[in-house]
């Protein structure tokens, strides 16, 4: 996996974590084939996966319970009424007055189309999905 980025920008370091993290305990392997193409040159590791299934979904949990959009009132979203939530997914409109920032302005946006572009009731449906999860609660100040 190759991932390009600007080192400079919090949302991406945030994303590639969101990724990576999700591989946290698989060993890393030296690239010990290097190709040639011209000039440049690559190296090449075989794919290889030592994490079983629970391991990923342990980490999976890990990384959604960071970024918790769960009903929680203090430390998700549960003070975020249906309404809310669909209408953020609309617009990037928080009730607080902020606006979505970094990726999740870019994926409400879109290129060719974003979340913006759904309609209401699909929007309605996802706020009334995240009302149904269970709440997690995190730790406040870490
Ligand atoms: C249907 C899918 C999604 C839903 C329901 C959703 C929901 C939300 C909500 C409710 C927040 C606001 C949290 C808060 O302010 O307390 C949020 C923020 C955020 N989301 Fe999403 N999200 C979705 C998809 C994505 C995707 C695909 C990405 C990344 C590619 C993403 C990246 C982010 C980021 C970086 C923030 C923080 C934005 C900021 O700091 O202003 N989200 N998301």
């Amino acid at each position: 996996m190759e991932l390009k980025f600007d080192a400079n920008q919090d949302y991406q370091l945030q994303a590639i974590e969101a990724v990576t993290d999700l591989f946290t305990g698989q060993p890393r392997i030296q690239a010990d084939l290097k190709f040639s193409l011209g000039h440049s040159s690559f190296a090449a590791v075989a794919n290889r996966l030592d994490l079983d299934e629970t391991e990923l979904l342990a980490n999976l949990h890990t990384v959604q319970r960071r970024n918790n959009i769960t009903p929680d009132p203090d430390t998700g979203i549960g003070k975020w009424s249906v309404e809310e939530i669909a209408d953020y997914l609309g617009t990037g409109n928080k009730p607080d007055g902020d606006v979505a920032g970094g990726l999740m302005g870019e994926v409400i946006d879109g290129t060719l189309a974003g979340y913006k572009d759904m309609s209401k009731a699909d929007r309605l449906a996802i706020a009334q999905y995240l009302k149904t999860i269970p709440p997690v609660r995190n730790k406040i100040g870490k």
